[in-house]
């Protein structure tokens, strides 16, 4: 990638409409969030040099951090250097307040939070994905009485774009006196009537529930974060996270501040994102392809394999359009094909990649 990440995006020297990532409304490039980024750097330098828990927490990270618990409704939130840190983090606190003793974890979930599950030393156990049938077994068969599960998940599945079945997972932790943890990177900025992610997709608000999330998808920026209640935030942020890491770059603490004030007060934004998933859906139908009838910004098929859909891809670049060919969690061993749309595409561009690809499948 040679460019800023836009509607036209620069790869290996050539323009391409570009159709892929997770830019939901490409405030990575945005002048408000380059200029923050600049300032911070300026007064505060590149980074700190020390830990969170040491003296590397600048006025800036709280201020970050205040921006992040108002905009999630929540008592507080830890700023974390990635959002793959914020599983590793999130589940260790928990540990940490007693909160569970066994994981049970859907089987398609992101490496991060699979990693951080297993970096706990509990035992975890994977369930079918999206299956509260199978979760319930795999419960049965694993936690001993008197045991509280952990229920983890991804809030929206990055490949085929999944939510999953939250309430029910909650009705089954509440059974069992545990709780349920999402990571939440896709699902924040773009699910739910407020941006606010799968609970605000649900409506759900319990003690029970946790979350992680990032900062470098549709917020524009970089770094992971976890918003939640006082105490759960107090123990994360002098948890083995925040003490064993340098303190996230003056930079990106910046630029996510603004990134978070543009999402929260610019609603068009996000009408302009579901708008161009629901156009894209629509003309998809009716040239005869299936695709979920949703607003999500992901379009994701399989056709054939590999050999078949890298081949799409290159015809696509061949007509200066760039959509993913992607192996990945949840994608199985073919890949898939994955199209992204951002708040930025004009319809006249989602015009010109529908009518390119479907000459080609
Ligand atoms: C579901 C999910 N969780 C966590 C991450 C990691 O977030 P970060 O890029 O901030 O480390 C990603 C992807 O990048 C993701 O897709």
């Amino acid at each position: 990638m040679e460019s800023k990440l836009r509607p036209v995006t620069t790869i290996n020297g050539k323009d391409y409409l570009y159709f892929a990532g997770t830019g939901y409304f490409q405030l990575q490039s945005h002048s408000d969030l380059i200029d923050a980024a600049v300032d911070a750097i300026r007064k505060y330098g590149i980074g700190s040099a020390t830990s969170r828990t040491i003296n590397g927490t600048t006025p800036l990270i709280i201020k970050l951090e205040n921006k992040i618990s108002e905009f999630f409704q929540t008592e507080d939130a830890a700023y974390l250097p990635s959002g793959y840190l914020s599983n590793m983090a999130g589940f260790q606190a928990l540990d940490t307040l007693g909160l569970y003793d066994v994981i049970f974890i859907d089987e398609s979930s992101h490496y991060s939070n699979v990693s951080g599950a297993f970096a706990t030393g509990k035992k975890v156990v994977k369930f079918r994905h999206l299956d509260v049938h199978d979760l319930q077994e795999k419960i049965k068969m694993h936690l001993n009485k008197g045991k509280k599960p952990l229920i983890a998940s991804d809030g929206l599945f990055p490949i085929w774009a999944e939510i999953p079945p939250v309430p029910e997972y909650l009705k089954v932790a509440e059974r069992y006196d545990g709780i349920v943890w999402m990571d939440d990177a896709h699902g924040v900025g773009i699910l739910g009537e407020n941006g606010r992610g799968v609970y605000d997709f649900y409506q759900l608000k319990s003690d029970r529930l946790f979350m992680g999330a990032t900062l470098s998808k549709a917020f524009g920026a970089y770094g992971g974060f976890i918003a939640g209640n006082a105490s759960f935030i107090k123990v994360v942020k002098s948890g083995n996270v925040m003490t064993g890491t340098s303190s996230p770059s003056s930079a990106m603490v910046g630029a996510a501040l603004r990134g978070l004030e543009i999402v929260k007060n610019n609603s068009e934004l996000l009408k302009r994102l579901r708008d161009n998933a629901r156009y894209l859906k629509a003309k998809l139908k009716n040239a005869g392809v299936t695709v979920d009838d949703n607003y999500l910004p992901i379009v994701t098929f399989a056709t054939g394999n590999s050999d078949k859909m890298q081949n799409i891809q290159r015809l696509l670049m061949e007509e200066g359009i760039y959509i993913q060919f992607v192996k990945y969690v949840g994608s199985g061993a073919d890949g898939v094909l994955r199209m992204v749309l951002s708040s930025e595409h004009t319809k006249e561009e989602i015009d010109f990649l529908v009518a390119s690809l479907i000459k080609l499948i």
